[in-house]
């Protein structure tokens, strides 16, 4: 066999693209950055050039512990040598093939690869590029499975208030983050909420789920007795909310809900784009929490974030309900040009490798006391209304300054980033923290120690 692919040069571009990637920019106008205060952020830059394991380092070479997994991605912590490699390879061998009617072998072996850690009645895969066309290819699947099954007229969806499910009409539509509603119009009819789960008042300072609010789930049976449930085709919740600041399931509220779905045939999904593949100890919160919901969502953790890349897990009667009629028919009108692409298969099949190889899902078990204790020992700081934790999740809740939300956490974000070298998330006044799954004791004792110390010192 001759090979005769064409021999690029290999010295020169590489060193060119790197160093652009690693100094501070000339001009910063042109990017319109996303869920940012473009003006605030361009008047003082953070910008990561590199990373490794679980630190990151400055453009002007200061080494920040990643508390934060990047953005609820870097399950595995940065630049592991499975998954560089295996990208690197795959470039350089298929860089890109359609899955239209034609394919290529890595989607077939992953998606193969990601059922046998999924529930054992989700056995179908449809790939995606994010968390967002994760969620809308879920809810677009609900409608079309319930119309292929002659009840056509459930085309009802459920969300939940405080839920985010990405930023497409869909995610948004059943998302119940206000800020991320009011701006785009009238939305997707049909679509109701369930009340949130956050309850400071009864279940401040929680160790893993809150007590009070299993009777929540009941909103459902009310929404149920308002529409009918031969509108509804489909809820969909987070097992545990991470945008919104961290919003834990009531003991026995998602079992209740997948009950009453049962009850009246509605599809459960969950959308696990930041619980899934390990951060609370299991490859999904579906099996931490032992309920067996129809899909689910995922992205981040799948590819280690080092590729976009979203997949949706579907049950089995759902998908065979699709598999009837002429065999030279498309089942699903739908599709993404980049689904199953090379690159994210190869980044997520090494990251499969990596999770299993390091036990990471279990180390996250393992560390999850100690995670518990380090953060709830900073209870008694000054402006801390709540903490809630669970698998390798963290959440702090600041009160408000008066007329200022947001301003506090803020402060405490910048002040880690700029002084201490420590990268946290927040959300309001909610601080979040989800670290690579490889990290150590130290880490966390070095993690809540800073934020003890500036929370400490914030006015
Ligand atoms: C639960 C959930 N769903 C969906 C998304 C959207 O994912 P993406 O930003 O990849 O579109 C996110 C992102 O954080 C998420 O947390």
């Amino acid at each position: 066999m001759t090979d005769d692919r064409p021999v690029l040069p290999t010295s020169g571009y590489g060193d060119h693209y790197a160093r652009q990637a690693t100094s501070q920019p000339d001009a910063m106008e042109a990017f319109w950055m996303p869920f940012s205060a473009n003006r605030q952020f361009k008047a003082a830059p953070r910008l990561l050039a590199s990373a490794a394991g679980m630190f990151y380092t400055t453009v002007d070479g200061r080494e920040i512990l990643d508390g934060t997994g990047g953005l609820w991605c870097c399950n595995a912590g940065h630049a592991r040598p499975r998954i560089v490699e295996a990208v690197q390879q795959q470039i350089a061998t298929l860089d890109f093939a359609p899955t239209f009617q034609m394919g290529h072998p890595l989607p077939f072996a992953l998606a193969e690869r990601l059922v046998a850690i999924a529930p054992d009645h989700l056995n179908h895969v449809f790939f995606t590029n994010s968390g967002s066309e994760s969620v809308d290819t879920a809810l677009k699947v609900a409608l079309a499975y319930h119309r292929a099954r002659g009840e056509g007229q459930r085309t009802r969806l459920i969300g939940r208030e405080k839920g985010y499910h990405g930023v497409g009409f869909g995610g948004i539509s059943v998302g119940g983050l206000p800020n991320n509603r009011k701006f785009f119009g009238s939305l997707l009819p049909g679509v109701d909420h369930l009340r949130h789960t956050l309850d400071i008042e009864r279940n401040a300072f929680s160790r893993g789920l809150p007590l009070h609010g299993v009777e929540l789930a009941e909103d459902l049976e009310r929404l149920v007795l308002l529409h009918d449930a031969s509108t509804i085709a489909a809820v969909i919740i987070e097992p545990v909310a991470g945008s919104a600041g961290v919003v834990l399931p009531p003991e026995g509220y998602l079992k209740r809900i997948r009950e009453i779905c049962d009850k009246h045939g509605i599809l459960l999904i969950f959308d696990e784009v930041i619980t899934g593949f390990g951060r609370v100890g299991k490859a999904f919160a579906a099996q931490r929490f032992d309920v067996q919901p129809d899909m689910i969502t995922t992205a981040k953790g799948l590819t280690n974030g080092c590729v976009p890349m979203g997949a949706v897990f579907i049950a089995d009667r759902i998908h065979d309900t699709f598999m009837h009629g002429p065999e030279n028919m498309i089942e699903l009108f739908h599709g993404y040009t980049y689904s199953g692409h090379p690159l994210a298969c190869a980044a997520a099949l090494a990251t499969l490798d990596t999770y299993a190889e390091e036990d990471l899902f279990e180390k996250a078990i393992e560390l999850e006391a100690y995670w518990a204790d380090a953060i709830h020992a900073l209870r008694e700081l000054p402006n801390v209304v709540d903490i809630r934790n669970i698998g390798l999740i963290g959440a702090i809740e600041l009160a408000s300054r008066p007329g200022a939300p947001g301003a506090r956490a803020y402060d405490v974000f910048t002040r880690c980033f700029h002084e201490e070298n420590l990268l946290i998330r927040v959300t309001g006044d909610v601080i979040a923290l989800s670290p690579p799954l490889i990290l150590t004791r130290g880490h966390i004792d070095r993690i809540f120690q800073t934020l003890a110390h500036v929370i400490g010192q914030t006015a």
